[in-house]
């Protein structure tokens, strides 16, 4: 019998999940598979079983909107068709291509990744998650989601979406129980069907992600609501933000071209040795307002999240007299970089948000 969470309060530190199992597991999967085939979002990654492309689409997609990555997966794409094209490109120009999907480490591990393929694996993926785990920046999920997806290897990924998905179809909360992630893992197993692991995995989900919100789940329209615990219940109001907020003040400065070709904007490099970032292009910024008398105007003001912190920029638009002082007052400094080479440019996802707001690139 399921557990329910009517269960008195004293026996529920005594009761585990109990998933379903045998002629009901089989239903479960069926239901659930048969859903992901009629609602399942067209995504570009998955019209493909190319081990390459569903990689980079894992890749980009950890810790990114589904919105935010489709542009910069078709571009990429467009830039590194294969294997063999990102792993002999520079580490600038794979950064370059990256530039606004954040998280600049894993732009850096992809690169060494597909080098490793490239030298060590005759630029063949391994078929089995085993095999893909050696490999730098490739740890369980990813291991399991290409495994499964490209390689049909029965084994089950684990994302926040899914853990959410298990934690309220086994209705953890309402026996008082957090599910720790080696469980989490084994429910997700034995959950996976041997048929079809690959769109399985992505049913569950994609069942996280559009059905099974973190606040608002929508329980009428969930094809497997009769198998969960929660049913509704395990709605729960997700916890204030704890993103740190800041203020910078950002200096976008350009020249005309003037017969050396197009345009330059001014930019510095991060320092090599910074953690986040490093080495990356941005416009010049400070963390202080302007001291008048200042010669550039207020432009605008956008609003940015980096990781844990959510900024505020004004930026500054220079009208150059030369050797303009920075908002903090300091001498401009950086160099100017030619407007037609910024698609080569590794530079922050904020810089090429305000380059683009001003129809610069
Ligand atoms: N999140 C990350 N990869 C996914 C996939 N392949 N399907 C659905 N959601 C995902």
């Amino acid at each position: 019998m399921r557990v329910r969470s009517s269960i008195p309060a004293q026996t529920r530190l005594a009761v585990s999940p109990v998933p379903p199992a045998g002629n009901d597991l089989t239903a479960f999967r069926r239901t659930l598979l048969g859903w992901y085939d009629q609602h399942r979002r067209d995504l570009p990654w998955r019209e493909t079983r190319e081990p390459y492309r569903i990689w980079l689409s894992e890749i980009m997609l950890q810790q990114t909107r589904v919105a935010a990555v489709l542009e910069h997966y078709r571009l990429f794409l467009e830039r590194f068709p294969d294997i063999q094209t990102l792993a002999a490109a520079s580490e600038d120009a794979v950064l370059a291509a990256w530039s606004g999907l954040g998280y600049y480490r894993r732009a850096r591990m992809l690169h060494q990744c597909a080098r490793q393929i490239a030298e060590q694996h005759g630029g063949c993926f391994p078929r089995n998650a085993e095999g893909l785990r050696a490999l730098p920046g490739i740890g369980r999920y990813t291991a399991a989601a290409i495994a499964s997806i490209a390689f049909e290897e029965p084994v089950a990924v684990v994302d926040g979406n899914v853990e959410r998905v298990l934690q309220r179809l086994l209705g953890a909360k309402a026996i008082g129980i957090n599910l720790a992630m080696p469980q989490t893992w084994q429910h997700a197993q034995a959950f996976l069907a041997s048929s079809r692991p690959g769109d399985f995995n992505q049913a569950m989900m994609e069942l996280g992600a559009t059905v099974c919100l973190p606040r608002g789940p929508s329980c009428l329209a969930c094809p497997v609501r009769k198998w969960c615990v929660a049913r509704g219940e395990a709605t729960r109001i997700a916890p204030p933000s704890r993103q740190k907020k800041k203020e910078i003040w950002c200096a976008l400065e350009c020249r005309d071209g003037n017969g050396d070709g197009g345009g330059k904007v001014r930019l510095v490099q991060r320092p090599k040795e910074a953690s986040l970032m490093p080495g990356m292009w941005e416009l010049p910024q400070s963390s202080e307002p302007p001291r008048p008398p200042f010669p550039s105007a207020h432009w605008r003001t956008f609003r940015h999240s980096i990781t844990v912190t959510d900024y505020t920029v004004h930026v500054l638009r220079h009208m150059p007299p030369r050797n303009v002082r920075l908002p903090n007052g300091s001498p401009a400094k950086g160099k100017w970089i030619a407007i037609d080479s910024i698609p080569r440019v590794p530079i922050t996802g904020l810089t090429r948000k305000i380059l683009k707001a001003g129809g610069i690139i």
